[in-house]
């Protein structure tokens, strides 16, 4: 075996690069330690503010679900109080839909909240005669109403009186956000007030009439007895004037009749009648009284009840829709138009017709509306006051109620509602005395 030596100087060359590789290692190693105990640091820092941002999120998240809490709080006292309220309320937004709908408007319009919610106003109330139509021009014209008294006809035909006012609703910019209506139903009142008018009314008016109508009518027909004699022989001026005192007397004669209508026990010939007969039969009338006028009256008929029957007496009822129609006619000194509708409603135990005349004459200012039924209220120079009077006392003696709603300038609306025939506790041939049933 040969044994190889290598030089000193050699050997002690390969010591010192093991040497220093070896410093060259351990000076890595510290580097290695230095930078890993850097990142131990940051790693730790970074852990922190997980930490802190975890701490931050949960204290945002608190806050957050406190006001949801809050905000549902106050939605729900909200509806709290739009569901306690005893009037019907209905918002709509700037595009026109509906966003809110409250119980009591519910049951007033006898319609569902989720059948309108969210819907345009013009297609959600479409099946409700007149209700849309105030909010759209109160939206369009950007004003608001207060309490205006107004008809409509919701869904089975059902006529309603309602009293609304509408705010138009705006952000703390002034910006226009939506409008909102609160409606009351006036129903009940109306019928009420209409009531007890007409209680004290013909009481007193019975009273006062009865004891004065024969002392006049005796001398009276005596007066037109002679004038009409002296007619015979007189001439010129003198024929003229005795022409006169006919006239007057015969004036007179009318105006007790009426009275003595409205104090008497009246007999009704009742039977069973189409109600769109009737008022037919007062039109034949009526269209007489416009072919004396120079104004152009157009009639329209909306019958929904062609062929329903009441039982009436209907010379009666034919003579108490002529005074409706001739009053609308003597409102009209400009032309318009009467409609004439009938519909009919039903509620649990019973079924009535509705009809209704409108026309598009001067109206009747709020302060004498109240007065129209009293007998010799009349705002005419020739007129005597007793026309309607006379229909209230022959719509009540046939179980029925009348209602007026008019506006200054625009028109007026008289709307009769009766029993349909198989309803009525009237029974053919009644008679019925109007002063003792007024005070029953
Ligand atoms: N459709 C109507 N439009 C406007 N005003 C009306 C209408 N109907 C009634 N009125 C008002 O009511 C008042 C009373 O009416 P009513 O029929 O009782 O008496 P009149 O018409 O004045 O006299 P007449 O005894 O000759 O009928 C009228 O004078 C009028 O002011
Ligand atoms: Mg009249």
């Amino acid at each position: 075996m040969v044994k190889t030596f290598l030089p000193k100087d050699q050997i002690h060359n390969m010591k010192t690069k093991q040497v220093n590789k070896v410093e060259e290692l351990s000076t890595i190693f510290d580097s290695f330690n230095t930078y890993a105990q850097k990142l131990e640091g940051s790693y730790k820092l970074l852990q922190e503010r997980v930490k802190e941002i975890d701490r931050e999120m949960a204290y945002t998240n608190e806050c957050l679900s406190k006001k949801v809490q809050e905000l549902n709080n106050l939605t729900r006292f909200l509806n709290s109080i739009l569901g306690s309220m005893h009037s019907g309320v209905v918002a709509v937004d700037t595009k026109g839909d509906v966003v809110t709908f409250n119980k009591v408007a519910e049951r007033i319009l006898n319609v569902n909240a989720k059948d309108v919610l969210g819907k345009d106003i013009r297609n959600a109330f479409c099946h409700i005669g007149g209700f849309a139509d105030l909010l759209v021009e109160s939206m369009s014209g950007r004003k608001n109403v207060d309490n205006i008294e107004r008809v409509i006809e919701i869904k089975n035909g059902n006529i309603k009186h309602i009293e609304s006012s509408i705010s138009v609703l705006k952000d703390e910019n002034e910006m226009i956000s939506g409008v909102v209506e609160i409606f009351h139903d006036l129903s009940e009142i109306c019928e009420l007030r209409g009531r007890l008018n007409s209680a004290n009314d013909l009481i007193s008016v019975g009273t006062m009439a009865a004891s004065i109508a024969h002392e006049i009518r005796n001398p009276l027909n005596g007066i037109e007895g002679f004038a009409c004699l002296l007619e015979r022989e007189l001439e010129g001026d003198s024929l003229r004037l005795t022409k006169n005192i006919i006239k007057g007397t015969k004036n007179i004669n009318k105006i007790v009749t009426d009275l003595l209508f409205l104090a008497r026990p009246i007999n009704l010939n009742l039977r069973r009648y189409k109600i769109s007969k009737i008022i037919d039969k007062s039109l034949i009338f009526a269209y007489q009284e416009l072919g004396k006028c120079d104004q152009s009256i157009q009639v329209k008929k909306d019958y929904a009840c062609q062929d329903d029957f009441v039982l009436c007496d209907p010379d009666r009822l034919q003579q108490a829709f002529l005074n409706i129609m001739l009053n609308a006619i003597q409102s009209m000194s400009k032309g318009g138009q009467i409609r004439i509708f009938t519909r009919k409603s039903t509620n649990s135990d019973m079924q009535r017709i509705h009809i209704g005349f409108t026309d598009t004459g001067k109206g009747i200012s709020e302060g004498t509306i109240e007065k129209v039924f009293e007998p010799f209220f009349t705002t005419k120079d020739e007129g005597t006051g007793l026309g309607l009077a006379i229909v209230r006392k022959i719509i009540e003696l046939h179980e029925g109620r009348i209602n007026i709603i008019s506006e200054h300038e625009r028109g007026t609306t008289i709307l009769v509602n009766l029993p349909a025939s198989q309803y009525t506790t009237l029974k053919a041939s009644k008679e019925t005395n109007l002063l003792s049933h007024v005070m029953a």
